[in-house]
């Protein structure tokens, strides 16, 4: 589950707290066990919203995906927002990753090493990158000393395929690296399309979960679907559990 939006958007925005909270705790009773968030999200206030939300679940369960943005890279920085988003969060970070590539080089490796060390001091469990393309992926797996890159967080969806064009899916699947496909549903309208509607109908899915399926087919591929609304979370976790033919997944990449 994505959260940008959830708790407001460059500030916060408490009027839809209750909501929001019912939303995410309604996906993970249906068993979605991934929550998107970053101290960009609502300043903050996103991430505390998913600290509510998780509250009295299995945390072990749970995988808690957070993220630095820019202006806290760098050694010193990166620490401290990474100490401020876990405590919002009430918990230890799964996996964190830097938002965005930012300016300068010398800041991201920094910020890199910055987070092994918060790895051997529990703070968080594995490092990732957003928004990097293969050549900025490359340089940053360089950079690590000790701990890998383990994911990529990436706009990837069926009307925005760059990931499979640029060579980058592929790269990543060799490498073992999970891509997170962000704007995976492009904002809700590929849940309007027709074509993937008729090819939904085989299997009783809907349009949504023709896009999100094949977004996770591929193994290391995890789409992250925003859904405020507690009828498109249960829609969006009926695109687990059942797997579109290679033919139909084709015929989906046509609709496009
Ligand atoms: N790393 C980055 O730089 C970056 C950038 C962008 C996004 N992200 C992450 O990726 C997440 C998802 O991306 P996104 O929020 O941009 O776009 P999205 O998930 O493609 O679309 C979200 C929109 O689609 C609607 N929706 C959700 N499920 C639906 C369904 N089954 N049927 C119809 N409409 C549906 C939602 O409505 P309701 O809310 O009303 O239910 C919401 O308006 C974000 O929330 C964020 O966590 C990361």
């Amino acid at each position: 589950m994505g959260t940008w939006g959830i708790g407001g958007k460059e500030s916060p925005d408490y009027s839809r707290d209750g909501e929001s909270v019912e939303a995410l705790r309604y996906g993970l009773e249906l068993g979605i066990n991934l929550i998107d968030t970053a101290e960009f999200y609502g300043a903050g206030h996103s991430e505390e919203l998913v600290g509510k939300a998780i509250k009295g679940f299995e945390r072990e369960e749970l995988f808690i995906v957070s993220k630095v943005w820019p202006t806290n890279f760098g050694y010193a920085k990166a620490k401290k927002a990474a100490r401020a988003s876990a405590r919002r969060l009430g918990t230890y970070i799964d996996l964190y990753l830097l938002h965005w590539p930012g300016e300068s080089w010398r800041k991201i490796e920094e910020t890199l090493h910055a987070l092994e060390e918060l790895v051997d001091g529990g703070l968080i469990r594995y490092i990732g990158v957003s928004n990097f393309d293969l050549e900025l992926l490359r340089r940053s797996q360089d950079a690590m000393r000790k701990y890998e890159i383990v994911a990529n967080q990436v706009k990837y969806s069926l009307s925005d395929r760059w990931p499979e064009t640029s060579g980058l899916l592929d790269y990543m699947k060799r490498e073992g690296i999970a891509l997170m496909a962000y704007t995976p549903l492009e904002k809700g309208s590929l849940a309007r399309n027709p074509c993937l509607a008729e090819i939904g109908r085989k299997y009783g899915k809907t349009p949504a979960q023709v896009a999100l399926n094949y977004l996770i087919w591929e193994e290391n591929v995890v789409a992250i679907p925003k859904a405020g609304r507690k009828e498109h979370v249960e829609e969006n976790a009926g695109a687990m559990g059942w797997r579109l033919s290679r033919e139909d997944r084709e015929k989906a990449r046509r609709c496009l």
